[in-house]
């Protein structure tokens, strides 16, 4: 258990109280600080290093970007206490304090004790990625936009972005332990950063992104250890959040950390920490969604669950022969800071995407999601045959909302009658149509997984009886879904339609897969009945769905949507552990229940969200999910609770503000000073 591995840790930072009150966000594992007021002045030049005697050669690029971003933010952001004399009144005992101006960072895998080397040799020179637009003209359509000049001083974080394929052989990467398969395993040799000299090569999931922090009083450099450069990141997001600056005097700024020293050591709780972003009921730029990896870097979200299409558009515009489905089903034309783009993501697109996130710290999982939620663009393959209900104007009887389709799975007019379980097989051009797709995406993901959706399966729209009689056909088709993803070498996803309804469909899940759960979190314990091999993502909608409440975006109707508003005090309030509890009690019998709650995720369902809303939808209520999945049900001790973590929250608010982050305002700015003064009493 790692919590009996850092009891060493928990005496030693005995000596220091342990300040929750700190705005560190999400809350670490362990946080011990000086309970006496005291300081320490941060160089505004503070520099970052490797420390001495790190094997160069394996440094990873990515770790370097990172080391760079940290510094840049590190020197330019400000943060001014939020009390009512923004930091005055510390200024005296601050610029009394030693002057901190290096940071070393010791990252154990880099370092020549780690033997055997787990890290690639680089192989190939480093070049940069070709320069490319915005976003790169879509296929055919690159003549009608000839004479549209794209300028090429804009891409800057396209073209700064320097990593090879290579990136992907070396092991030490952040990228290369971002993606990878999310479990529980822990090294076998107990772990330290405070006395190990290497890092143990059956490092786990979670042991790569531990780190340890110390902040010293006298003014010698801060000291951030870690195992592995993911662990590096982690721990850099973190150092980010504790410095603050005292209001600027003769335009100058003078950034300080407070309570010194302050020990803080760290793992995450859940290794699946995500969100999903839905990119077909509106579309958005490429800046936009590395806007939102940044973030989501920011307070150690993980995972990108890319809900990449929908009835509305498809906007994966693929080579070669898929590419119908984004020329016929993407939105068409905008324009992005003054500049003429397609809303679709090419190949180049959704690689930039993918390798942007890694080199944070963030995996994507792309979801094309089927048999229903499916229109545009596959209602224009094979001229129609693969869809049933398209577009219907009576599209409330036979989907969720409009427009409705699926795939044509089965059949049951008047003329054509595909009932027949005994005979029934996945029509042809379905099952083509599926595989070819899905060996896509896989090709496309670095992610180990690859998700086929499966929410809202309509029986109306096939002309069944009932639900229950969808079964066998689904169950069919899942077994498809399961054998092309398998092949391809990676997992499946699915939403909970395909795992708790349906028992015979749930066996057809591969091993390792994730069921995403989006209605009642205890549904996870009968996922995990029907088939235990499956692992569970909750994503329940009453606490983590970021686009509940406000009006319906249905014509002709004044109602509110369709389920209520999530504030960040609901999402906060969610315990996995009762969760956990009830698919315990519902599974006696089966080891391991816990280790199938691999986390969870918030969801930004798109159909009243683009760019111009998305910070103010997402921010900061996603960073209560990332709270709740970094920290678990316990932080430094105490369980976790909304009321103590406001003060904290309005910190990582105003700090995401300073960022360009447009979050949204918790509390008036009077109240936001002056903790507690604006409490329920
Ligand atoms: C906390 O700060 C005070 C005041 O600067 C200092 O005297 C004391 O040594 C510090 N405590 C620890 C545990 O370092
Ligand atoms: C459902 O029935 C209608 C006519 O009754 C038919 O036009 C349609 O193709 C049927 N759909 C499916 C999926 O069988
Ligand atoms: C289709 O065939 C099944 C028997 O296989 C039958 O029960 C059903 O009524 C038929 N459907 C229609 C619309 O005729
Ligand atoms: C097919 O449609 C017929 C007529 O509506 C219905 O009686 C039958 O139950 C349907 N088949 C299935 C498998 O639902
Ligand atoms: C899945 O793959 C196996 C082995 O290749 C094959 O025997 C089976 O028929 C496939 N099932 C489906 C539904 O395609
Ligand atoms: C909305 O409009 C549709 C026709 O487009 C009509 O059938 C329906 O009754 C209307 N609903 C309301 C609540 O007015
Ligand atoms: C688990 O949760 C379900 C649904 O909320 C509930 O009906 C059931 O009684 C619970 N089971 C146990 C054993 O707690």
């Amino acid at each position: 258990m790692w919590w009996a591995r850092t009891t060493t840790l928990l005496v030693s930072a005995c000596l220091l109280s342990a300040l929750s009150a700190h705005a560190i966000w999400p809350q670490p594992a362990l946080y011990g600080a000086n309970k006496t007021q005291s300081f320490a002045r941060v160089s505004s030049d503070l520099r970052f290093n490797l420390v001495d005697g790190t094997d160069k050669t394996r440094v990873p690029s990515d770790l370097t970007d990172a080391i760079v971003a940290a510094t840049k933010l590190a020197n330019s952001i400000d943060l001014w206490p939020l009390t009512p004399g923004r930091g005055e009144e510390d200024r005296a005992a601050v610029n009394a304090a030693p002057l901190i101006s290096g940071v070393q960072i010791k990252v154990l895998e880099l370092m020549p004790e780690t033997t055997p080397n787990p890290c690639a040799k680089k192989q190939i020179a480093e070049a940069p990625l070709e320069a490319r637009s915005l976003q790169a003209p879509f296929q055919g359509r690159l003549k009608a936009i000839h004479d549209v000049q794209l300028d090429d001083t804009t891409q800057n974080q396209a073209t700064a972005n320097t990593e090879t394929a290579e990136v992907w052989s070396n092991a030490c990467s952040i990228a290369n332990r971002a993606i990878k398969e999310v479990d529980y395993k822990v090294s076998s040799k107990p772990l330290d950063l405070r006395t190990d000299k290497s890092a143990p090569a059956d490092l786990g999931f979670l042991d790569a992104e531990m780190y340890r922090i110390d902040v010293p009083q006298d003014g010698s450099s801060i000291r951030l250890t870690s195992y592995t450069a993911l662990g590096a990141l982690r721990g850099l997001q973190t150092l980010l959040q504790l410095i603050y600056s005292l209001p600027p005097q003769g335009g100058k700024s003078q950034r300080f950390i407070r309570n010194v020293p302050n020990v803080i050591t760290d793992r995450p709780a859940y290794p699946y920490r995500g969100l999903l972003l839905d990119t077909s009921r509106n579309w958005f730029d490429l800046p936009t969604i590395r806007k939102l990896i940044d973030t989501m870097q920011f307070v150690k979200l993980n995972q990108l669950h890319w809900h990449a299409t929908d009835t509305h558009s498809w906007p994966l515009a693929f080579e070669g022969e898929l590419s119908v489905l984004a020329d016929k089903g993407s939105y068409g034309w905008t324009y992005v800071d003054g500049q003429l783009v397609r809303m679709v993501y090419t190949e180049a697109d959704i690689k930039d995407i993918i390798d942007y996130a890694a080199a944070r710290g963030i995996n994507v999982i792309i979801e094309t999601d089927m048999p229903a939620h499916m229109l545009e663009g596959v209602q224009a393959v094979g001229g129609g045959e693969l869809m049933a209900c398209p577009n219907r104007p009576d599209w409330q009887s036979v989907a969720a909302e409009p427009p409705s389709g699926q795939l044509r799975l089965v059949s049951n007019g008047t003329t054509l009658n595909t009932t027949d379980v005994g005979t029934f097989t996945v029509p042809g051009p379905i099952k083509t149509f599926v595989s070819t797709l899905l060996r896509k995406t896989a090709s496309l993901s670095k992610s180990v997984y690859v998700s086929s959706g499966g929410d809202e399966p309509n029986f109306h729209c096939w002309n069944l009886s009932s639900e229950a009689a969808m079964e066998p056909y689904l169950a069919k088709f899942m077994a498809v879904v399961t054998n092309v993803t398998t092949a391809a070498g990676k997992k499946g996803v699915v939403w909970e339609e395909m795992a708790v309804k349906f028992p015979t469909v749930a066996k057809t899940l591969g091993k390792g897969s994730l069921v995403g759960i989006w209605n009642d979190p205890n549904n996870a314990g009968i996922a995990i009945e029907n088939n235990p091999d499956v692992k569970v993502v909750l994503a329940p909608y009453t606490f983590f769905y970021l686009d509940c409440g406000g009006p319906v975006f249905l014509g002709n109707t004044t109602n509110n949507n369709w389920c209520p508003y999530v504030s960040w005090q609901k999402t906060y309030s969610f315990d996995p552990s009762v969760v956990i509890a009830n698919a315990t009690a519902v599974n006696p019998g089966l080891k391991g229940v816990r280790e199938r709650f691999v986390g969870g995720e918030s969801a930004v369902w798109s159909e009243q969200i683009d760019a111009q809303n998305l910070d103010v939808k997402v921010w900061p209520r996603a960073a209560a999910g990332a709270e709740v999945w970094w920290s678990g049900e316990v932080a430094n001790g105490k369980k976790r609770e909304p009321i103590e973590a406001l003060e904290r929250l309005l910190e990582l608010r105003w700090r995401l503000v300073a960022r360009g982050v447009r979050a949204e305002p918790l509390q008036p700015l009077w109240c936001a000073l002056r903790v507690g003064e604006c409490n329920l009493y």
